[in-house]
């Protein structure tokens, strides 16, 4: 088993591959003047298993890219298996039409990996579990969400709390964490606006949230309107101010580490699928590896 890293989540491959006692694969990626990126594998993989750890984050195109050019290189340096490991996979969100003459940039994405030459492609909490079906290839979707709701277990108090899903499409995972807590499910219904809008709105709360603390679960932190909406509303609504965001992607593109400044969000549970880099979020931030 070799594991190499892409340019996207080089930590992270580091903690694999130490998780593994193994070092990472020696290549050295570059980019030529006009953007193209090429790598160059720095020893044998000739019947090699090789994995190759690339998120699929921001810059989304440059790291996708750089991913299928990796894989290129092995298949073509006669490596035996090729498995991508993509813990945060980029374009899920455009994983069904929502109108006419739109892409399935998650199916997409699927069949440039398999034409790219991927054998398997691991992933971790993708936006919706049908995308797993998008591969001809094996695909294993792990979940990072006992790892975060242990988190939760030995760090909070969760005698008067509750795990609040922001939409009604992710009831079933919010559910898993509150039998995980022993605690109520409270499940909100929210709106977004047209034309890729940012704007959240919260047209229903269903279960109790006076005098709660309320656990905010959810796949994906973006551009932070969905936490931030389903904080107020929450409030509104007679929640505690402390409440805790749990999602294991933080995506975090501007505003979102404005928006999650706000005091009555006490903390933000998250993962190492995207780095943070220097986004300490007012030092409210906690990262668990899925390593
Ligand atoms: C949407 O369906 C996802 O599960 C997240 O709620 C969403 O991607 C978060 O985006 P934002 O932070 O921009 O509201």
């Amino acid at each position: 088993v070799d594991i190499y890293s892409g340019s996207a989540t080089p930590e992270l491959a580091q903690a694999v591959a130490s998780c593994l006692g193994r070092p990472l694969g020696r290549r050295e990626l570059h980019r030529f003047a006009d953007g193209e990126c090429h790598v160059q594998i720095q020893e044998s993989v000739r019947g090699r298993d090789i994995y190759i750890v690339q998120s699929t984050c921001h810059p989304v195109n440059e790291h996708l890219m750089e991913l299928l050019v990796m894989i290129d290189a092995f298949r073509r340096a006669s490596a035996a298996r090729v498995t991508a490991i993509i813990p945060y996979y980029g374009y899920a969100r455009q994983e069904k039409k929502t109108t006419g003459r739109e892409p399935i940039t998650a199916k997409l994405v699927a069949n440039l990996l398999s034409t790219a030459g991927a054998d398997r492609v691991v992933s971790v909490d993708l936006h919706s579990p049908a995308i797993q079906g998008f591969f001809d290839i094996g695909m294993d979707h792990l979940t990072a969400i006992p790892l975060l709701g242990e988190y939760l277990r030995q760090h909070m108090d969760l005698s008067d709390a509750v795990v609040v899903t922001p939409d009604t499409g992710r009831v079933k995972v919010a559910d898993v964490y509150a039998n995980m807590l022993n605690i109520p499910l409270v499940v909100m219904h929210k709106r977004r606006g047209g034309n890729h809008a940012q704007d959240v709105e919260v047209r229903a709360i269903v279960g109790e949230v006076a005098n709660k603390r309320p656990i905010i679960v959810d796949d994906i932190i973006s551009t932070g309107g969905t936490i931030v909406t389903c904080t107020q509303a929450l409030l509104e609504a007679g929640a505690k101010p402390d409440i805790t965001v749990v999602a294991t992607h933080a995506v975090l593109t501007p505003p979102a580490e404005e928006r999650l400044c706000m005091p009555e969000i006490t903390r933000v549970v998250t993962t190492d699928t995207i780095p943070l880099g220097n986004k300490t979020l007012g030092g409210k931030v906690v990262v668990i590896s899925v390593a």
